[in-house]
């Protein structure tokens, strides 16, 4: 959620701070702001986007000038969780002298009784937001012990905070640092030349630096031009290890596309490769997975695996289970991570656990990772963000490769999700349930998706036709089954969360418990009917629509004639076996969600409400 940045150097530091912003404003856009060291602290923030910040930036005149010289400061994007979007709910909050800034990613929980504290001490509140009495308790602290500096101030203030957090703070006392704090928000520092940043993700660090420092929970740090200082909050010297990033600017920029999110879904065919690269070897029937390799004897050993996750990742999680149900033979469970956590699971030694994360920071399933580690199950990642919180947290894991996803609605990020679950399912069947040669063939197949993930981006323009004659709709039922109806899971979340038009994704059988009350001539239905052994039962459910004026858009294979006499509209995706199934019939849902949007006049890679890490409970 909310997006930091941070910098300290010998530049402009509010160019550098408004650009850091553009690059995060995919974690919230409710409001922006910036707070900079130009002698005195400089703030500017409004309700709006980070180009509206800038146009005001621009239009204040003098003080622009001014804001311009300062080569230190802190920006935020915010995602509003306490108090609405507003200028006054924006950060940087600020001391009641104005003199030290903070910007926060979190919740303070217990800012309540803090507030009421600081007012009883004559302390007045400007905002609604939770992040407001850690500037004040900061201020506080200093004040009443001036002599102990901005960084024990900060840290005792941390000591009466319960919740979760990442912090930049500035002051005009000590205007040569920055200082930050983590517990439950992930923070970045990178190291450039004499200029040090800092960020909620490396989003806008990379094209100043490629070496990065992730701060873990429960650290703090002292960023100066000259260096950093990282500790413990109880005062401890941590030493960190300096990672590479292993991505450059032209991955977070939208190449020619529209929208992020289209670029992604363009991406998906040399994704696929990506997540194969390296990985399996066709000739000999191998998939080689370094990062489970020494944990593999004890994985495939385990009486039950059982997925957590959010959103996308949940249902790649449930084709997961079915892939790995089917390849290995192992039982799955499949979880919301959010819903886990709190309904005290069986969970034993024996048990995997598997967390399945695009971003890596999601906090639902970063507390379900937590309490399967706390009773003792493998607990191993999914994730795309290499070392984000979820990936360093795990036992051993297994990267999607996806790249940086920037549009909020999760695409190459799923089918790389699919394709690893996939090639992990055969990993835990070889020398248990598959033969070589029949893993050979899954491979093979595998091999042959990009292929033809190609041809299906293909038919774009007819899928961009179909979504003109529904852009209207007010209701959607997506349905599908066996592998299909994650699918339609799947394809309706992506239609309800750029077009906010209400989708439901249903297994095709259960129309008939419920949503077939809904069917009338307004309703569009669409159905994966693919070529697999529900495809009759499939057929009859499409009967069963028609017979109700239902409108009908099949996605169905190549050369399949009989659905193009039933349906009112049809993808037609190439022929497959069910398990690869949903890496092609997921491409058209995506494109339709896309379209749909987009003529609808949606901020298809903001959409309202959403941002892309959920890093709040
Ligand atoms: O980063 P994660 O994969 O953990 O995120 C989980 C969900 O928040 C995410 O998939 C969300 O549902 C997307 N907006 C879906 O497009």
């Amino acid at each position: 959620m909310c997006g930091i940045v941070g910098y300290i150097g010998s530049k402009d530091a509010a160019e550098l701070l408004l650009n850091g912003l553009q690059r995060l404003e995919y974690r919230g856009y409710d409001s922006a702001g910036i707070a900079v060291l130009n002698g005195g602290l400089s703030v500017l923030k409004q309700k709006g986007s980070v180009s509206e910040l800038e146009k005001a930036l621009k239009n204040s005149g003098q003080s622009e000038q001014s804001i311009h010289e300062a080569t230190a400061g802190i920006g935020h994007t915010r995602w509003a969780t306490h108090g609405d979007p507003s200028d006054r709910n924006a950060h940087p909050h600020l001391s009641a002298d104005g003199g030290i800034a903070l910007i926060h990613n979190g919740i303070i929980e217990n800012y309540s009784a803090i507030k009421k504290e600081l007012i009883s001490k004559g302390y007045h509140f400007s905002s609604d937001t939770d992040s407001e009495a850690l500037v004040h308790l900061i201020d506080s602290i200093w004040s009443d012990k001036p002599e102990i500096g901005l960084e024990a101030a900060v840290r005792a203030a941390l000591y009466h905070v319960e919740g979760a957090y990442g912090l930049c703070i500035i002051s005009q006392q000590e205007p040569d640092k920055i200082v930050v704090a983590r517990k439950g928000s992930p923070l970045v520092i990178g190291i450039g030349e004499g200029e040090y940043f800092i960020a909620s993700d490396a989003a806008p660090i990379v094209e100043h630096t490629k070496k990065v420092i992730y701060l873990s929970d429960g650290e703090m740090a002292v960023v100066t031009r000259d260096g950093y200082v990282i500790k413990t909050i109880e005062n401890i010297t941590q030493e960190k290890h300096i990672s590479e990033l292993d991505f450059d600017l032209a991955k977070i920029e939208k190449g020619g596309f529209e929208h992020f999110m289209l670029k992604e879904i363009y991406e998906q065919p040399t994704v696929l490769q990506d997540v194969m690269r390296g990985r399996v070897r066709l000739d000999e029937g191998q998939v080689r997975l370094g990062g489970i390799e020494d944990y593999l004897d004890r994985l495939k050993l385990s009486s039950r695996v059982i997925i957590c996750a959010c959103g996308t990742s949940w249902h790649a999680g449930l084709i997961g289970e079915y892939l790995i149900e089917e390849f290995a033979r192992i039982p799955v469970e499949v979880d919301y991570a959010s819903e886990f956590r709190y309904r005290n699971p069986v969970i034993t030694k024996d048990d995997v656990v598997i967390v399945i994360s695009q971003s890596g920071e999601t906090a639902d399933t970063l507390a379900a990772l937590r309490l399967a580690r706390e009773k003792g199950a493998l607990v191993m990642g999914i994730c795309n963000v290499v070392g984000s919180t979820i990936a360093r947290e795990t036992l051993c894991g297994i990267y999607t490769h996806a790249g940086p996803e920037i549009g909020v609605a999760s695409t190459k990020a799923f089918t790389a999700q699919v394709t690893v679950l996939y090639l992990l399912a055969l990993t835990l069947s070889k020398g248990r349930t598959m033969s070589r040669e029949e893993i050979k063939l899954y491979l093979k197949e595998l091999n042959g998706v990009p292929e033809k993930v190609e041809r299906i981006l293909k038919q774009d323009d007819m899928i961009l036709e179909i979504a003109e004659d529904y852009k209207d709709a007010r209701n959607f039922l997506y349905l599908g089954r066996g592998y299909n109806f994650p699918v339609a899971l799947e394809g309706a979340l992506k239609l309800k969360e750029i077009s906010y038009i209400h989708a439901e994704g249903y297994p095709a059988a259960e129309m008939k418990h419920g949503p077939i009350a809904l069917i009338d001539e307004d309703m569009p239905v669409i159905f994966i009917a693919t070529r697999d052994n529900s495809y009759a039962k499939v057929l009859s459910n499409i009967e069963e629509v028609r017979s109700r004026k239902g409108k009908v858009i099949a996605i169905a294979n190549e050369g399949d004639e009989e659905i193009g006499r039933l349906a009112d509209h049809v993808i037609y995706i190439p022929a497959a076996s069910a398990p690869v199934t949903p890496l092609l019939s997921v491409i058209p849902l995506q494109l339709l969600a896309y379209h749909i949007a987009t003529f609808r006049g949606c901020n298809v890679d903001r959409p309202r409400n959403l941002a892309k890490s959920v890093t709040v409970e």
